[in-house]
């Protein structure tokens, strides 16, 4: 049960919740305390920077940011005293001075704007700071004006720290101090990789979205009206809404969902123009008489009407029906085929296939996830019993170690990244990526495993097995939740009716002692062993390994029918089959020759005719 606090906030008794701020409780009671470097959303932490927060805590000397501070039993916190309320208007009136007048400037909508409204300041005595900074248009989709920043620092926290993106930063010192990207480069020319969160949480309209200003490096767009939606591209599910105006969307925000907590990759934040392309079809377009087809012909998409006339919707669906009813009367239905599209939601789904299947009469129907799902969800049916994720991306935070393999999420699924990312970051924990090529993720990665093409079977294989024999997983957890697990037998066993071994490619007369066993060999032996294994063994095993499969299967073990008719195929040399599974890289020089054996049997099974590669 989570502690609370009581104290006083200006003469009433509440109650916070362990770790909530004296800002967050005001809030939630209904008391608007301003503030500017303060962020209140997920990922970003307080940094107490601005000042623009302060409050008064009975019996202290100095005033609190109330944006970081936690209150304690007992404290008496008062945000509305005259000291707290001239502190917060100082504060308010020395950054206006530094500001274009509101009328002028980059974003009169801004949220500093609104701030120093709460704060009840609208001119400041001070004198403004001689600054002449030029504004930074080299950005396709963002555009900075530092004349505006008030330095509050929440771009920074929002490429390092939510993003994990680390392009922008504060350099210099004193007067000279301000916001730079990578070295000091345009934004145009930095690594930005065009997330846009910078943007969205930038309170002055120092960084804005290009869609929305004019040449002028002022707001020329405000939106009429907001839309909520879901970004159309990857499957990750961000949620964003849409800032439209005269019915063409102007911007887009990341709201928070459960899968994005407000933050967007630069497909959704700012990959909506193609919604009102010029080249967009809206309207059913048929075909001209006498304007075949032709291999050699191409068609303008700004300019279709050289080979098409606008249609309305009645004409061009009767014109595509008749001509899947003729191709039906002629060839029969199997002539016939359906390929949905991942875009559309499940209902649209199930009335496609229902069109298909009853209306065409063939069952020739799949959809475009085959093509890139189903390996993943073959893989997650015999593994987890189910083809769906079994957990969010924002659980990485709770993971000790993370594995990623067969994947690109910086690239694939940006968003996604940002937790993995965030977890390296905040909590440490050790990201391995096995990828024959270096991605962008992997400068976080704790290892970086560039295995050869192809041997990715093998390199799990041997993973697999080392987990398995050394111990290394919870067997009373799989147990209670893995089907299959002998009760009362280890896993190490080499007769375990897990099956992994199976898998792992390992017979089972290879399997020796224990680590720390008295028998169990060092890994300098387990070498020599393995190359004698490898040597001598082949045609034993060879020969045997038909015979053993059935026995296998005589005494009720894991294996099925289908392995034990296996035909094992010769052995390419050792180096090979190590260079094949990475295994010479050096963080797997300690468990190469702990898995020798099974890169072999895998390698052997996976990887048939592979070229063979010269091992100095
Ligand atoms: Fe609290 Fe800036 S908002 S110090």
């Amino acid at each position: 049960m989570s502690e609370t606090i009581r104290f006083s906030l200006d003469g009433h008794e509440v109650e916070a919740q362990a770790g909530e701020t004296i800002w967050q409780v005001a809030k939630r009671l209904g008391t608007s305390i301003p503030h500017l470097c303060h962020r209140d959303a997920h990922g970003y932490r307080p940094d107490g920077n601005c000042r623009a927060c302060m409050v008064e805590i009975k019996g202290e000397r100095v005033l609190a940011p109330s944006c970081r501070r936690e209150p304690t039993a007992g404290m008496e916190v008062s945000s509305q005293s005259t000291r707290a309320e001239k502190s917060r208007t100082l504060v308010m009136e020395l950054l206006l001075a530094d500001q274009p007048a509101q009328e002028n400037a980059h974003d009169p909508q801004a949220e500093f704007w609104k701030q120093a409204d709460l704060a009840g300041v609208q001119t400041s005595r001070f004198p403004a700071k001689q600054k002449s900074v030029a504004p930074d248009p080299s950005h396709p989709a963002m555009r900075v004006n530092l004349d505006a920043c008030i330095q509050c620092g929440l771009c920074v926290r929002a490429c390092r720290e939510v993003q994990v993106n680390d392009v922008i930063g504060m350099a210099y010192r004193h007067d000279a101090a301000k916001i730079v990207f990578d070295f000091d480069d345009t934004m145009g020319q930095s690594t930005c990789v065009a997330c846009g969160e910078c943007v969205q949480a930038c309170p002055t309209g120092a960084l804005m979205p290009a869609s929305l200003m004019d040449d002028t490096q002022k707001r020329a767009v405000t939106p009429d009206r907001q839309v909520d939606s879901l970004c159309p591209y990857c499957g990750v599910g961000c949620q964003v809404t849409y800032e439209v105006k005269d019915d063409k969307i102007v911007n887009a925000v990341g709201r928070d969902g459960p899968a994005n907590h407000n933050r967007l990759c630069v497909k959704g934040r700012f990959g909506f123009d193609y919604i009102a392309h010029p080249h967009r079809l809206t309207k059913p377009l048929v075909r001209l008489d006498g304007k075949a087809k032709h291999a050699d012909d191409s068609v303008d998409p700004a300019n279709p009407f050289t080979h098409f006339r606008e249609a309305s919707w009645e004409e061009a669906l009767d014109l595509a029906a008749r001509g899947l009813k003729d191709i039906r009367a002629a060839q029969g239905p199997r002539a016939l085929a359906g390929f949905g599209s991942a875009k559309g939601s499940n209902e649209e789904a199930y009335l496609f296939q229902k069109l298909v299947r009853t209306g065409f009469g063939s069952n020739n129907v799949d959809h475009c996830t085959r093509l890139c799902h189903a390996s993943s969800v073959a893989a997650l049916m015999e593994g987890l019993s189910s083809g769906a994720v079994s957990a969010p991306f924002e659980a990485a935070r709770d993971a000790d170690f993370i594995m990623i393999i067969g994947a690109n999420p910086a690239v694939n699924h940006p968003v996604a990244a940002t937790f993995i990312k965030n977890a390296v970051r905040e909590r440490h924990v050790k990201l391995v990526i096995a990828d024959p090529r270096h991605q962008s993720l992997s400068r976080h990665a704790w290892k970086h495993l560039a295995f050869r093409p192809g041997s990715d079977v093998a390199l799990l294989n041997a993973m697999l097995h080392v987990v398995v024999t050394e111990g290394l997983c919870d067997e009373a957890f799989l147990r209670e939740r893995a089907d299959h697990v002998a009760v009362g037998e280890s896993l190490r066993h080499p007769s375990s009716r897990l099956g992994v071994h199976r898998r792992a490619g390992v017979e089972r007369h290879r399997r020796g002692p224990a680590p720390g066993h008295a028998d169990a060999v060092v890994p300098h032996q387990r070498q020599h062993r393995a190359n004698v294994d490898h040597v001598g063994q082949v045609g034993q095993r060879q020969r045997s390994g038909r015979q053993q499969g059935r026995r296998h299967l005589r005494q009720g073990r894991v294996l099925r029918p289908a392995d034990a008719d296996r035909t094992l195929e010769p052995v390419p040399a050792l180096d090979q089959q190590l260079f094949h599974a990475g295994a010479s890289r050096p963080w797997l020089s300690t468990m190469k020759w702990y898995t020798i054996g099974l890169v072999n049997g895998a390698a052997r099974r996976r990887l048939p005719g592979r070229p063979s590669r010269e091992v100095a």
